[in-house]
């Protein structure tokens, strides 16, 4: 089977390796990384008449879509009106992760736990709201702001920075409808579950490290670090998010009218007393929990995406993937990031990676034979092992051996988990 997989970061090179065992690889437009796994057409993302060109004169029979933005875009929706098979939920689906204020709507419908919020498009009424509700208040864009939307405010003055801020275009289009959210406590955890509309297969939960910093601080970034699985996820705490979560999730999609296909990545905080509520719902494959949940679980990924985009009578054999090994994922930024990457520098990979990693490639591009830094996250070092303090120690040591000037990277991904394992 010849799959084309929509991307270039570290998420499509995790996903060209899972499926490379069983299929031929095209990726566009791709990087260095997925080059090994196949063949990269030079097709942006975004681009969808030359992707729908690239889907007929390679003959590709399943094209699958790492990003959001292609997904809202509606890239799904062109693909199957041609007759082709796409695996990703359609525009309309797309809108529970591009559309804030829908994704809100939803969930008060179908009765699902979330933080409490308003929606609005005008700045004097947001302001007001502001001024008469506790600090701290999180301010979000509702549309796709490439992860750097949402700002948690622990003053009323911050907070109406950021909405002015929003409203005054610092996110285009996307800040013209702002939400204003509660702060909620606890402990974040990403459970993401393939899913054809009607059943769910969840995956090994995991937790993203979005601080720039060692001990989460510093600003939210695109992800510095990811492990999987998480310990929190007891079985009933994973059975609460598929009966709370997930199950009236897709139903209330479905009765929507735009029926979920596709993967459903669900961004939750777990109460200090256990309970999960849904702080922001991806259309996608995290970035960079990817990176630790693909090569953590033994799962034949082609076989339910095909299932699920050919509409065969998709029923998985059971309705979770349990993790085989512990993964850990450091990502390897360029200096400057998050704000300002400074691109160019050269990089300088071991030819010999040690039987417990991966490396995975994001913001790296070929010039002259070399491989050199093209973006904010560079690599993902994941290393894996039989627990996840085994898997951070192998994930570190390859994000030393990996060399390029202006190199930084979290030392201490995994480390809620590796505290828990201390203290058992
Ligand atoms: P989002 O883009 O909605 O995923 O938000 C990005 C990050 O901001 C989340 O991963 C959280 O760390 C934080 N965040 C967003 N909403 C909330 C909230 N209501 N309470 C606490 N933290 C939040
Ligand atoms: N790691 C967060 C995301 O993929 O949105």
């Amino acid at each position: 089977m010849k799959v084309l997989v929509i991307g270039g970061g570290g998420r499509e090179h995790a996903l060209c390796w899972a499926l490379s065992p069983t299929a031929t690889i095209f990726c566009a437009p791709g990087n260095p990384g997925t080059a090994q796994c196949g063949t990269n057409l030079p097709i942006p993302a975004d681009d969808i008449a030359g992707i729908l060109d690239a889907v007929t004169s390679h003959n590709i029979d399943l094209t699958v879509i790492g990003p959001e933005a292609p997904l809202a875009a509606g890239l799904v929706d062109r693909l199957t009106e041609a007759g082709h098979k796409a695996f990703g939920p359609t525009g309309a689906a797309a809108r529970i992760e591009a559309s804030k204020a829908f994704a809100k709507e939803l969930m008060a419908q179908a009765g699902v736990p979330s933080a409490s919020s308003s929606t609005f498009t005008d700045e004097g009424e947001a302001l007001r709201y502001i001024d008469h509700h506790p600090e701290p208040l999180v301010v979000k864009a509702s549309g796709l702001a490439a992860g750097k939307g949402a700002i948690v405010c622990s003053s009323r003055a911050e907070a109406r920075t950021a909405a002015s801020q929003m409203f005054a275009g610092k996110f285009g289009e996307a800040g013209s409808t702002v939400l204003i959210e509660e702060f909620l406590e606890g402990e974040e955890l990403s459970v993401l579950a393939i899913t054809d509309g009607e059943h769910l297969l969840v995956l090994p939960s995991s937790q993203d490290h979005k601080r720039l910093k060692d001990g989460d601080l510093g600003p939210n970034t695109g992800g510095m670090g990811a492990y999987a699985p998480v310990s929190i996820a007891t079985p009933d705490l994973t059975d609460r998010v598929e009966r709370e979560i997930l199950e009236p999730t897709i139903r209330a999609m479905a009765e929507a009218g735009a029926p979920y296909r596709g993967v459903l990545y669900a961004g939750l905080m777990i109460s200090p007393d256990g309970n999960p509520q849904v702080v922001e719902f991806n259309c996608r494959f995290g970035d960079p929990e990817a990176q630790v949940v693909l090569p953590g679980s033994d799962i034949d990924i082609l076989d339910h995406m095909w299932s699920i985009a050919a509409c065969e009578n998709w029923a998985p054999k059971h309705s979770r993937v349990e993790a085989q090994l512990a993964a850990v994922t450091t990502v390897l930024a360029a200096a400057g990031y998050p704000e300002a990457p400074q691109k160019g520098a050269s990089i300088s990979i071991p030819e010999e990676l040690p039987a417990d990693t991966l490396l995975f490639h994001a913001g790296t591009r070929t010039v002259e034979g070399t491989t050199t830094v093209s973006g904010g996250r560079v690599i993902c070092a994941t290393g894996t092992g039989p627990t996840v303090t085994a898997a951070a120690d192998a994930s570190r040591r390859l994000a030393e051996a990996v060399e390029f000037e202006g190199k930084f990277f979290r030392r201490d991904i995994g480390w809620r988990e590796v505290a828990r394992a201390g203290v058992t």
